[in-house]
Order: structure tokens, then C-alpha cells, then sequence
């Protein structure tokens, strides 16, 4: 067993090209395991994180390896570990403030990993976790979606869209979806019921009475949505601003719960107007919850859309690409 690994990290914030470094294999805890990672996606999280846009919810030390989700095959496990064996093939979303999968290791509590689905490969495997895990939660948590309820997905050739696409319609639901038309094909095999090319249209003139619509943009996207809901349905927005509800519910200090509920008065009116309420969905890790998913991907319910897979070599041509806003699925790195 080797004691360094090669690792992507950053030094400060706004370090636009993170260093390729060697750096201790990481020690895991009595409730961890050690991972060896074959691969690792990039979720705009990552960018976001590396540029300090989500300082007022997520704060690290530096230096600071990224990377969000993995998939790999555990080589030691902590002394108190009882649900995994050296060997297995896991994957996963580890917590917050453990994150660091952009190296050739990872020490990552067990409650955060599941048993990789066996009909994927580690690429395909390490699509999953993050995009899936918050759109499990966004859809079984916090809407609750029912049969034939319709449910507009914005971005639906993106991560979290290829993932949501499939789900919404697994979950019996009518989904629309915005992309470009380039995508049409692509959204349409995934479920789809409905496309927009939002170069074209704008989903506001064409969609009315929806249940629920889950935004990945944010911005103007996330106040226009509103218009589309009925009466008593729900905005569930990943990039729009946490809201008071969201800061008190996660214990942020009441100068940050009376910050962010100021900065969402436009959005509180629109639930007032409307009566459509308005949720912030921040993603948990949960193997349990990645187990469920697992089922899924194995039972051919749901599989991952790769863009492109790239050598550990080639990050920052993949970071770049996911930041261009224009991945169709993800874009996965190999570390072995
Ligand atoms: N809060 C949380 O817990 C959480 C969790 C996961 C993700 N997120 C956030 O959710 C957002 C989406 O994540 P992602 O992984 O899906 O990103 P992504 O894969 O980078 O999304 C890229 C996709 O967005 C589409 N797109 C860009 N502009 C669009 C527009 N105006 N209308 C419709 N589609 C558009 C692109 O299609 P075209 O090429 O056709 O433009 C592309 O296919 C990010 O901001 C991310 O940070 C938050």
C-alpha cells in the first residue's frame, strides 16, 4: 500500500486551475472505510465550492481537495465497520464537510456508501450518486410525487435532468422538460412527455396547472416558475436562495436565517400570489437512500447518461466543460 496520492486541490478560493499534487493517503476513522477511487464525477458544486460561491452554507479549510461522488472498491475498513468487507464495490456521496474524491483515495464513513449497482462499470456507477440522491430526496421527501401528478424539470439533458427524467416517469408522473432542441432526442428516450427548446418557447406560454416544478436554474427561470403551478403545488428549486424556512431547519446562525430571508422576498411574494410554496432542496448523503438506487439501476428502471468519461490527467478540460452549462449528462473522470 502506497502512503501518498495524486489529489486535485485548491489553496484558496477562486484558484481557477487546482494543483495535481502528492499528497498522505488519507487515515480512515473507526466508522470508515478507504476507498480506492476508479472514478469520480463533476456536479457544479464543485466549481461553485472551488470559487466560494457557497461559503454562506458550506465553509473548509484549506487546502482543500474537491470532488463530490465516487465510485470505487474499499481496500481497509475501519475498526467499527460491519456493513462492508475490503473489496466490495461501493459508491457514493460522502458528507459535506468530508468531501475530496478528485484523488486516488478516500476515507468516507460508512453510513454514506452503497454497494455500486453490478450492471455498471466504475464510470458509470460514479454518475450517480450526487444527482441521484438529491433528486430522490427532492421527489420522495419533498414533493411526495404521485401518479399522473405533472411535474416540469428544467435542464432536462443536464446531471440532475437525465437522472429526474427518468424518475418523474418511474414514479408515474407527466413530466415536461426544458432543453435545447439538439437534446430532444436524447430527453425524449430518457421519458420525456414533453420539450420545450427554451431557445424557441418559453415554458411559461406553453405550460399551465403543473403540480410541481423542480428548477435547476435559478434567477428569472426560478420567479417565472411559479406562473405554471396550480394552486397548492410546489416550486422545488436546487439553485435558487436557501430560504429562512431552509437556514432555521438547518441550524445557520439567526443573522443568516434574517440574510437569506430577506434576499427571497421576491420569491415569498410569489408564493403569496400564487399559493405555490417555494422549497430549497441542499442534498444529504445517505447510503441508505443510494441502496434504493442501486435496486433501481440493477432492476433497469434507471440508468446513467454519460457525456464524456476523461483520464484523471485531463481534469481541467472536464471541469471546464461542465462550467460551459452545456453537458449532456455527466462528465465523469477516471483515476485508474
Ligand atoms: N442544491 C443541491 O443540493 C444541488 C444538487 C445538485 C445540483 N445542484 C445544482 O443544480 C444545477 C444543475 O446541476 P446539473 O448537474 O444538472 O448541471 P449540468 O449538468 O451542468 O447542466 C447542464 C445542462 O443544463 C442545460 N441548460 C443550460 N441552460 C439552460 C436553460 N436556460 N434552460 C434549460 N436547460 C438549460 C444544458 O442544456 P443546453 O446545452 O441545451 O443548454 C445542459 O444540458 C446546478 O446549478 C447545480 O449546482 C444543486
Amino acid at each position: 500500500m502506497p502512503h501518498t496520492m495524486q489529489a486535485m486541490l485548491i489553496n484558496h478560493y477562486g484558484q481557477k486551475q487546482p494543483d495535481r499534487v502528492l499528497v498522505p493517503i488519507p487515515t480512515p476513522g473507526p466508522s470508515d472505510v478507504l476507498v480506492a477511487i476508479h472514478a469520480a464525477s463533476i456536479n457544479p458544486i464543485d466549481f461553485k465550492t472551488r470559487d466560494g460561491a457557497v461559503r454562506m452554507l458550506l465553509k473548509y479549510q484549506m487546502p482543500l481537495i474537491l470532488g463530490s461522488d465516487f465510485a470505487g472498491e474499499i481496500v481497509q475498513v475501519g475498526s467499527r465497520v460491519t456493513r462492508f468487507k475490503i473489496g466490495d464495490a461501493v459508491y457514493g456521496r460522502p458528507r459535506k464537510s468530508r468531501i475530496g474524491t478528485f484523488a486516488e483515495y478516500l476515507a468516507v464513513d460508512q453510513a454514506d456508501i452503497a454497494q455500486m449497482p453490478q450492471n455498471l462499470s466504475y464510470p458509470e456507477a460514479a454518475a450517480l450518486p450526487l444527482v441521484g440522491l438529491t433528486t430522490y430526496q427532492a421527489f420522495h421527501d419533498m414533493l411526495q410525487l404521485q401518479p399522473n401528478q405533472k411535474i416540469l424539470i428544467q435542464a432536462g439533458s443536464g446531471g440532475i435532468g437525465t437522472f429526474a427524467i427518468q424518475l418523474a416517469k418511474l414514479m408515474g408522473a407527466y413530466a415536461a422538460t426544458t432543453t435545447s432542441g439538439t437534446n430532444r432526442a436524447l430527453v425524449t428516450d430518457l421519458g420525456a412527455d414533453q420539450v420545450i427548446d427554451y431557445h424557441q418557447e418559453n415554458f411559461t406560454d406553453v405550460l399551465h396547472d403543473y403540480d410541481a416544478v423542480y428548477d435547476t436554474l435559478g434567477g428569472d427561470n426560478l420567479l417565472q416558475a411559479f406562473k405554471i403551478v396550480k394552486p397548492g403545488g410546489a416550486v422545488v428549486s436546487l439553485s435558487g436562495l436557501p430560504d429562512g424556512k431552509f437556514a432555521r431547519a438547518d441550524g445557520l446562525p439567526l443573522w443568516k436565517q434574517a440574510l437569506f430571508s430577506l434576499a427571497t422576498r421576491a420569491i415569498r411574494k410569489r408564493e403569496k400570489q400564487y399559493h405555490v410554496a417555494y422549497r430549497f432542496l441542499f442534498m444529504k448523503p445517505s447510503g441508505e437512500q443510494l441502496a434504493l438506487i442501486t435496486q433501481l439501476v440493477e432492476a433497469g428502471e434507471i440508468r446513467p447518461v454519460i457525456d464524456e468519461i476523461v483520464p484523471f490527467a485531463d481534469f481541467q478540460q472536464a471541469m471546464d466543460h461542465s462550467e460551459a452549462g452545456h453537458a449532456r449528462g455527466k462528465i465523469v473522470v477516471k483515476m485508474q
